[in-house]
């Protein structure tokens, strides 16, 4: 297995360019169910999770080309039929279950494994399976898979008991297709929903409100041939900032969106980053002294649990106190135990972590134990004393495209080696 080891302490200069956001082009993969036409969405982030998302479609007899050097995706749904998709698949990456909702509302049956528990909390499904019976699915679970059925999916006002950002997502493509009007109440504000609700209506669906609380989506009959280009990775754009405070250097940040990125703009700016937000770019300057802050994660426009992990890194190694709050997800602390290896003063106390800064990190071996946490260990790597090698990196490929070759290309001492 790979494993990346980085010599640290370099300072990083340069440009650096953002890819497509991993979390909108998921939903939109899984939104061409819904349509039997072609779809082609251009500047595809070439990640593992697009990789595994596309095998699942093919299960289900979808017909996915990739073009990994133009970064483009085709796919035609038009032999696909209601078989159950891929079990092992859909085990081995939780969106998957983002198909239940298009699968549902194009065939009125479908039946998934139930996915299952990850490292950074339990994740239940409860909000999209009763979105899902709120529009007319009956819906039984039981050895492993849950079962819907539909003859005809009808509109429904839904109100969320919390902003899921999956559920938001699952119930407006089943949706798309229902006799009628749905309202999602306390739906999830997020710019990879607001992303979604673009590439659905670009193919034909009627839906209004993305990007507020509440979405309004008038079912229609079927839809037309697509192309699309997703946004941008706010929460690459979001770690090259974070990359550019830990080292202490000045990086422009290409494709990065000052809108998306505000809750971390605001947190970095407050800590004494120097933040210049340019149409198409972020210059961020690191290079002056940092302050501590408190953080607290919330659903969007609040700061997102996804950068959780990589501010740590960076609070460790600011002089003072800071404690960041994880409201989202309740286990999603476990780059504490690999940065206290490389020298962190953390304290975890439930849903709070209290972090005193030291004067640096000490290179040492770690090991990547979910996507963020990964990112978090190669911040704190490229900062640390001597050599950090950091293991179990296919996590770290899940979300980030060629990160080592980003940061060569900034100027870091980064190797990918294979044992
Ligand atoms: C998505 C993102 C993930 C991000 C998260 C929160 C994708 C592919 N993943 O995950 O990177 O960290 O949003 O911004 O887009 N919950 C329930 N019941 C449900 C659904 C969710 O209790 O039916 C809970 C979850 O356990 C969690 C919270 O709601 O505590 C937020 O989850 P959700 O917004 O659904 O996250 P995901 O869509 O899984």
């Amino acid at each position: 297995m790979d494993k990346l080891v980085i010599k640290g302490g370099k300072k990083l200069q340069g440009e650096v360019n953002i890819s497509s956001a991993k979390n909108s082009v998921l939903p939109i993969l899984v939104a061409t169910i819904l349509n039997g036409n072609n779809c082609t969405i251009e500047n595809a982030p070439m990640l593992e999770d697009v990789f595994v998302i596309c095998e699942v479609l093919k299960s289900l007899k979808a017909n996915v080309s990739i073009d990994k050097i133009n970064n483009k995706v085709k796919i035609n749904t038009a032999n696909l039929f209601d078989n159950d998709a891929n079990d092992e698949l859909v085990r081995k990456m939780r969106a998957s279950f983002l198909i239940m909702g298009p699968m549902l509302g194009r065939f009125g049956n479908f039946k998934i494994s139930l996915p299952g528990g990850c490292n950074i909390g339990t994740r239940p499904i409860d909000l999209h399976l009763k979105g899902l019976s709120a529009l007319g699915a009956e819906i039984s679970v039981g050895h492993g898979y849950v079962e819907a059925k539909a003859k005809k999916l009808r509109g429904s006002n839904i109100y969320l008991d919390y902003p899921s950002v999956g559920a938001t997502e699952n119930i407006m493509m089943a949706a798309t297709l229902a006799d009628g009007e749905t309202v999602i109440g306390n739906a999830a504000e997020e710019p990879e929903i607001v992303d979604l609700a673009r590439f659905l209506r670009a193919m034909g669906a009627q839906i209004s409100g993305e990007g507020t609380d509440t979405i309004r989506i008038l079912g229609v009959k079927d839809f037309k041939e697509v192309v699309y280009k997703p946004i941008y990775d706010r929460i690459e754009a979001g770690t090259f900032m974070i990359t550019a405070a830990i080292t202490k250097s000045l990086i422009k940040i290409n494709g990065a969106d000052g809108v998306h990125l505000k809750p971390i703009i605001a947190k970095l700016t407050e800590m004494g980053v120097a933040i210049e937000i340019n149409e198409n770019s972020i210059i961020v300057d690191g290079r002056k002294k940092l302050n501590p802050v408190d953080i607290k994660t919330m659903p969007y426009p609040g700061f997102p649990t996804d950068m959780q992990a990589q501010m740590m890194s960076l609070l460790c190694t600011v002089k003072g106190t800071s404690i960041i709050t994880e409201t989202i997800f309740e286990n999603r602390f476990m780059q504490a135990v690999e940065l206290k290896r490389m020298g962190a003063n953390i304290k975890i106390d439930g849903r709070s972590a209290v972090i005193e800064g030291v004067d640096t990190f000490t290179g040492s071996e770690v090991t990547a134990t979910d996507l963020r946490a990964g990112a978090a260990l190669i911040l704190a790597g490229l900062t640390a004393e001597g050599a950090t090698t950091i293991s179990d990196i296919y996590h770290i490929d899940r979300g980030y495209v060629s990160i080592e070759q980003k940061l060569k290309g900034l100027g870091a001492d980064i190797e990918r080696v294979s044992s």
